[in-house]
């Protein structure tokens, strides 16, 4: 086969020959705007690597909210953290290892060119003393790999760090293994990351959007402890969808009325009306759980719309533990609910390598599924995070073709090199 200078999608180069240059779609300051508007396809040089990072050959990726801010420049243009003159998002991929530093080395995993790989997406210096030690997330030097660095998946290549590489489960095929380490792995910190708030078997976990991304894997990994998934969904479709992957029953958020900024604690009847209207919110957690058990960890990341009732409804020394804000940053709650009844709240980002390993492994051994939903070949990777802005995507995690040549395929043999 002959060495070539661009490839086509989907066209696989010899194995470890880099060409110059790749596809890709490329956001660029000046056009952001829906996903429809900013990811364009282009053709740009593959970027070089240093000696402690490896190149990897895209082979699917994974559809995260945060390619829908990247696009937005919302609440900051990605180009504003990285200074490239341009970004390209994405951050899930599974694929294969193309090119290794000469530093790039892990004693867990010792990796070589031509190795099937997932990518997590906290990258970390490695230095300090939390990346040794301590809690790699709190490093100073954290970021989320193609949203605080210009070259995440929807590419044909990408750079990551050594530290970002897990294996691919073999026994799943390329869409599903790139389609939700970000998500599973930010549940599980959520969870697990938390002491003493971790996950117990028996506990009451309420989970927002209990079909999305984030809702998908927190209600598997809730159930696979041994402990009650209550999800929150705004139809019976998607009330369905977490039945399946275990829920222990689901509430539709659309039958309450008790969303957004909590009114002024001192306007008596705006502010009793309000109340009367979480406690039915409440009561119908109470059908499930039983009358007055509270949710020992309530899984937030609507935000502004969802925060007071979140705090509102968590049990005695229970947690809020929050990733995100979608509906809005200014998170209001009622605060004498909280020191009173000693409730946590707790912020949440990403993983740790531990995290993200345990995550992983529960894939593995079938404790948690992909909760894969619909698969979009290359051409419609800005389609599919439109839907995502528009909370019109189908339940669960879409995956992206990049150079997997159809779908079904698990190994770098199947796609034909
Ligand atoms: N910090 C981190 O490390 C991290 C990691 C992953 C994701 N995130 C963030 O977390 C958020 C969710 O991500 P995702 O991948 O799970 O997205 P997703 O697949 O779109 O799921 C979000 C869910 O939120 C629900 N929702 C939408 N509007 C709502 C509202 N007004 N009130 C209550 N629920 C509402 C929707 O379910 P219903 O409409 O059916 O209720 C939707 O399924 C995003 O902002 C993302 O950027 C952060
Ligand atoms: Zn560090």
């Amino acid at each position: 086969m002959g060495e070539k200078e661009l490839y086509a999608i989907g066209e696989i180069p010899p194995l470890g020959y880099v060409p110059k240059k790749m596809h890709a779609y490329v956001i660029h300051p000046e056009h952001h705007g829906p996903p429809l508007q900013s990811m364009k396809p282009e053709v740009v040089d593959v970027p070089d690597i240093g000696p402690d990072e490896v190149l990897v050959q895209v082979v699917t990726a994974g559809v995260n909210f945060n390619g829908v801010w990247a696009s937005l420049g919302q609440p900051a243009s990605p180009t504003r953290f990285h200074k490239h003159p341009f970004h390209i998002a994405g951050s899930d991929a599974a694929g294969v290892i193309w090119k290794l530093g000469s530093a790039a080395k892990s004693a867990t995993y010792p990796w070589k060119v031509g190795d099937e790989v997932l990518i997590h997406c906290g990258m970390t210096c490695g230095q300090c003393p939390y990346c040794n030690g301590g809690d790699p997330m709190l490093c100073r030097e954290q970021k989320i790999w193609g949203y605080e660095s210009p070259y995440g998946s929807f590419a044909q290549f990408t750079k990551v760090q050594v530290q970002q590489l897990l294996p691919k489960p073999a026994n799943l095929t390329w869409e599903e293994s790139g389609c939700y380490m970000l998500v599973h792995a930010t549940a599980w910190r959520m969870l697990y990351g938390h002491p003493p708030h971790t996950l117990q078997p028996e506990m009451n976990v309420l989970v927002w959007g209990g079909s999305g991304g984030l809702g998908s894997m927190a209600t598997q990994i809730v159930r696979a402890a041994g402990a009650n998934a209550i999800a929150v969904v705004s139809n019976e479709e998607r009330g369905k969808w977490c039945l399946d992957l275990g829920a222990k029953a689901y509430i539709n958020r659309k039958n309450f009325n008790c969303w957004g900024q909590l009114p002024p604690v001192s306007d008596q009847a705006a502010y009793g009306a309000y109340v009367k209207e979480v406690r039915k919110f409440g009561a119908a957690i109470w059908e499930i759980t039983g009358k007055g058990v509270d949710p020992d960890i309530v899984f937030e990341h609507p935000g502004a719309q969802t925060f007071p009732v979140s705090c509102f409804v968590a049990n005695r020394g229970g947690m809020v533990v929050f990733c995100a804000g979608t509906t809005g940053f200014n998170l209001s709650f009622d605060a004498s609910y909280v020191w009173m009844r000693q409730k946590r709240i707790q912020g949440s980002h990403f993983a740790t390598l531990y995290q993200a390993d345990a995550a992983n492994k529960a894939i593995m051994d079938g404790r948690v599924k992909p909760a894969m939903s619909e698969v979009f070949e290359w051409e419609r990777i800005p389609e599919a995070h439109d839907r995502m802005m528009n909370n019109v995507h189908p339940s669960g995690n879409m995956a992206l073709m990049v150079q997997a040549p159809r779908r079904g395929l698990k190994s770098l043999a199947d796609i034909g090199n």
